[in-house]
């Protein structure tokens, strides 16, 4: 049987890193991983920074994480930065992910056009950046989530076949 897909789970938000409110999105990313039979391998809360999002992304993928989600940060309030960050760091970014994620959701909520959800490859893992609110991560993951295995794949260089 193939190795579990390891994954990472990142959610970016001031008040939660501050401990001004609970953190629900990095556990309902983590039950949607679990069901699509993943392993959740790390997890971390940060604050809408760049360095500590990038931190955060370099030690997952250091350690061995295929897929890292997070979850915050892809809107348009001053301090929403988490497409900055991953673009910092990728070698390559994947537009179908966002496109796909803002399409499906569209159809959920006009306001998912105010999201800058996006995929990227960073190092040699696959990195897909979902809006803060827990159900639309779940929603938007739910819209990309079937190029995931492939997508993991590819970017830990892992001979496959399309
Ligand atoms: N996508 C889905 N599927 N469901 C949602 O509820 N919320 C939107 C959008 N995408 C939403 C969604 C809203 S209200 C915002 S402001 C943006 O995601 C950005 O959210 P973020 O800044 O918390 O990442």
């Amino acid at each position: 049987m193939a190795a579990k897909i390891a994954v990472g789970i990142i959610t970016v938000s001031d008040r939660a890193a501050a401990g001004e409110y609970e953190d629900l999105g990095g556990p309902a990313l983590h039950a949607a991983a679990t069901k699509y039979g993943w392993e959740v391998q790390a997890e971390a809360v940060v604050p809408d920074d760049i360095a500590r999002i990038q931190e955060a992304i370099r030690a997952f993928g250091a350690q061995g994480c295929g897929l890292i989600l997070t979850t915050g940060g892809t809107g348009i309030a001053p301090r929403d930065v988490t497409p900055e960050a991953i673009r910092g760091l990728m070698r390559v970014e994947l537009p179908g992910f966002g496109e796909a994620m803002r399409a499906g959701s569209m159809k959920l909520t006009a306001n998912a056009i105010l999201s800058r959800a996006l995929a990227a490859v960073v190092e040699r893992s696959l990195v897909i950046a979902l809006p803060g609110k827990p159900a639309g991560a779940v929603e938007c993951l739910g819209y990309v989530s079937g190029a995931v295995e492939h997508g993991v794949k590819l970017a830990q260089r892992v001979p496959t076949s399309c």
